[in-house]
């Protein structure tokens, strides 16, 4: 099985593509103490399994409580607390095992505590198998909005088991497809089209072990690697994972956040984007069609009303990514590239929100 070389300004890291819960032989060693933080579901499922994989010289768990909800400074000072609690040190490790929202709170916590101690993830869903592990943004939300409290803190390691994938309600999976679409499309084409080829759910093995996700998986890591390695920050290339993301923000935001997973927004974002890339004339009807259907194979056929086009045009605007209000758009080219636009005229993105009315 693959092992990737995630090399960024900051740090060099591994991530395993692996059997790590079933390989007997597979082991996670610290010489420290090792915190391992998760939440009831997923180590009711998982705990009893990874546990006797760690090889340190003392392992404490700490358990958050399960949603978006709970990713807030409140479960970060839980974290902390049970941290210092145990006396662990700036020598001492801490392990996320759960989806992006542990993740993200654990690459936050270990980032924070004694100015910054290792931290390892074990992604269990596959948003954050393909994204939200690696790339080391990490952060909590707040009243004001989404992730604005962080840091960027670059993993020890990650691990992946696609095994982690069976007990993923279809749902979260289908979901996590959204990224990998997103990629794919606005960097791989020969990736897409493999990705077409095997679109259905038993070729992908969505019905048991996900198993033939596994190269689809790979890949998206490795385009999430490249990116992240030429431009850490997010102050040039890596705005192209924000492709969909622009609209998604403005639909789970109109939508309080209650009627679609984020992935499910980003494929709805992802077709909305695809349209203002047909109006400014950088994709074909075939190419917008081809991902269209991509999506709704995969399972996101999830579509969204624009009650008021001029009430979305507004949300725009509250995205922390719209700078100086100037918004920007990530857009596919064709299949395989992408543009950054920041010259989208307000009538032609009301032009397009209205074809989606
Ligand atoms: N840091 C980044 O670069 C980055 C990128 C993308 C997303 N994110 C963040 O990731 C978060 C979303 O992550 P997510 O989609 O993984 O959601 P999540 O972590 O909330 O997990 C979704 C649900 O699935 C459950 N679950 C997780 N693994 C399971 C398993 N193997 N079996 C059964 N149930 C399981 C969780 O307990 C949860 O209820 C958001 O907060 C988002 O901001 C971060
Ligand atoms: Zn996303």
């Amino acid at each position: 099985m693959p092992t990737l070389h995630i090399q960024t300004p900051s740090a060099t890291y591994p991530v395993i593509i692996d059997r790590l819960l079933h390989d007997e032989r597979a082991q996670i060693q610290h010489p420290g103490k090792v915190l391992l933080v998760s939440n009831p579901k997923i180590a009711g499922l998982y705990l009893h399994k990874i546990l006797p994989k760690i090889r340190a010289s003392e392992v404490f768990v700490c358990i958050v409580p399960d949603g978006e909800v709970h990713k807030t400074m409140r479960t970060i000072e839980q974290i902390l607390e049970c941290a210092f609690a145990h006396k662990l040190d700036r020598k001492s490790l801490m392990i996320a095992l759960g989806g992006g929202v542990i993740s993200d709170m654990v690459g936050f916590a270990s980032g924070i505590y004694e100015r910054g101690i290792e931290y390892i993830s074990i992604p269990t869903t596959l948003l954050a198998q393909v994204d939200a592990s690696v790339g080391g943004k990490c952060g909590v939300n707040n009243a004001y909005g989404k992730n604005l409290i962080g840091l960027f803190h670059q993993p020890k390691a990650v691990y992946i088991d696609v095994d982690f994938l069976s007990t993923l309600p279809p749902r979260e999976l289908r979901a996590g497809l959204a990224e990998v679409v997103k990629v794919f499309a606005c960097f791989d084409s020969g990736a897409f089209e493999r990705l077409e080829a095997e679109s259905s759910a038993c070729d992908l093995g969505l019905d048991s072990r996900a198993s033939g996700l596994v190269p689809f998986i790979q890949r998206a890591i490795e385009i999430k690697a490249q990116v992240v390695e030429q431009d850490e920050r997010e102050s040039g290339i890596r705005a192209a994972l924000n492709y969909g993301h622009t609209f998604a923000h403005v639909i789970e935001n109109l939508t309080n956040y209650r009627e679609f997973l984020h992935g499910e927004a980003v494929g709805i974002g992802i077709r909305m984007a695809n349209a203002l890339s047909q109006e400014l004339g950088i994709m074909s009807e075939r190419e917008s069609r081809r991902i269209d259907s991509l999506l709704d194979r995969l399972g996101l056929q999830q579509r969204y009303s624009v009650r008021d086009v001029e009430e979305f045009y507004k949300c725009f605007f509250l995205d922390k990514k719209s700078t100086n209000n100037t918004l920007c758009f990530v857009l596919a080219r064709g299949i395989g590239g992408f543009e950054l636009r920041s010259d989208v005229s307000k009538e032609q993105l009301c032009k397009v929100l209205g074809k989606f009315a």
